[in-house]
């Protein structure tokens, strides 16, 4: 039997936000710590996959950093875990274009983020010349790079939330593709969906939390304050029924704050609604607000303190995590030559 490997990656486009914890980061700790002898963990910060969309570089200089604190901040230990930098391991994009010789164009142009990045309708094709207008090869492609992520260190699971699923799905695909051409060099790595599906926005509840929307108040960050955070919880966008119940089809808003509190207390959605069924509303979000303000404020005081060091702790650890995965990638990257004749 195989050892497992996991592998995960996050883009750095700003500090993580709640959703990006606990759809993500949150289980890569768990993970990490409950890993049996001999499990091999990855956690990248993909800043390749951030030059999708124009970035300014000082910007991006600093992302990176602020993720990469925060890998390290949520409880990832380097003693235990690879954390690099993706761009730091060539082997990468060196995979992404053997794979992308075996990468369904047809495929890829029915996946929804590259419309979704353009604001364009998940039907929108090729064809369509706002699409070619706009569409460039890296974002198009992009699914490639992230299935290249993946099978560069042969990767068995790879958590991530219910957003990504379509892309792990691809890169299945492509690993099967390049198998049949080329010989079993690639196991078919499998999701491990978080828990916490999809935390919803605090603004437009009927949406994901994400970086992307404008509102700031939308999404609680990793680095808030126990204040900032109490404040958003108090404007959060719910409704004006009298009691509490947790109805996510109609009562959105009231439901994310209920299952916010679920995956932090572990207790159903059912319980806690009954148990604040006749409270009121702003004592649930005063709950809610505390509740997630104790949870985060550990994450918080390790980030300060990494993103304050003066001894050069994160560029080191940044280091030996980039010099570790590329052992890792070029051990592939031997099989994978071998196999094409290269
Ligand atoms: P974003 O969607 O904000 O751009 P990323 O694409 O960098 O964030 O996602 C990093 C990880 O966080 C992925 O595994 C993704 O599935 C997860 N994730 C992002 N937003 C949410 C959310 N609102 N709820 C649960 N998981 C999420
Ligand atoms: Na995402």
């Amino acid at each position: 039997k195989k050892n497992p490997v996991i592998f995960s990656g996050i883009q750095p486009t700003g500090v993580p936000h709640l959703g990006n914890y606990l759809g993500a980061l949150r289980e890569w700790v768990k993970l990490q710590d409950s890993a049996e002898e001999g499990t091999k963990l990855l956690f990248s910060i993909v800043d390749l996959h951030a030059l999708t969309v124009p970035q300014d570089a000082k910007q991006l200089r600093t992302w990176r950093r602020e993720a990469f604190a925060t890998l390290l901040a949520v409880g990832l230990d380097p003693k235990r875990s690879t954390i690099f930098y993706q761009s730091s391991v060539p082997a990468h994009t060196e995979l992404m274009w053997i794979l992308s010789t075996v990468a369904s164009m047809g495929y890829l142009s029915r996946m929804t983020q590259w419309k979704s990045k353009l604001q364009l309708p998940d039907d929108a094709s090729l064809e369509d010349s706002e699409a070619r207008a706009q569409l460039r090869l890296g974002l198009f492609s992009y699914p490639v790079l992230q299935a290249a992520d993946i099978l560069i260190h042969r990767a068995t699971h790879v958590p991530v939330g219910e957003d990504q699923r379509q892309h792990l799905e691809f890169s299945r695909y492509t690993a099967n593709s390049f198998n049949h051409l080329y010989g079993d060099i690639f196991p078919t790595p499998e999701a491990l969906i978080s828990p916490a599906k999809r935390v919803m926005s605090l603004k437009e509840p009927q949406n994901k939390m994400s970086k992307s929307h404008a509102d700031p108040k939308s999404r609680i960050l990793l680095t808030d304050s126990a204040a900032e955070i109490q404040k958003k919880v108090k404007v959060a966008l719910t409704d004006s029924e009298p009691k509490i119940s947790y109805d996510p089809t109609n009562r959105p808003g009231v439901s994310n704050l209920i299952e916010i509190l679920s995956h932090f207390e572990g207790v159903t959605c059912q319980e806690i609604a009954s148990e604040y069924e006749t409270a009121s509303l702003r004592s649930l979000k005063e709950h809610v607000g505390s509740r997630i303000a104790d949870s985060l404020a550990g994450i918080r005081e390790r980030y300060l303190g990494i993103m304050d060091d003066k001894s050069g702790y994160l560029d080191s650890v940044a280091r030996e995590g980039g010099e570790a995965a590329q052992v890792s990638a070029d051990l592939t990257m031997r099989k994978v030559k071998r196999a094409m004749g290269l």
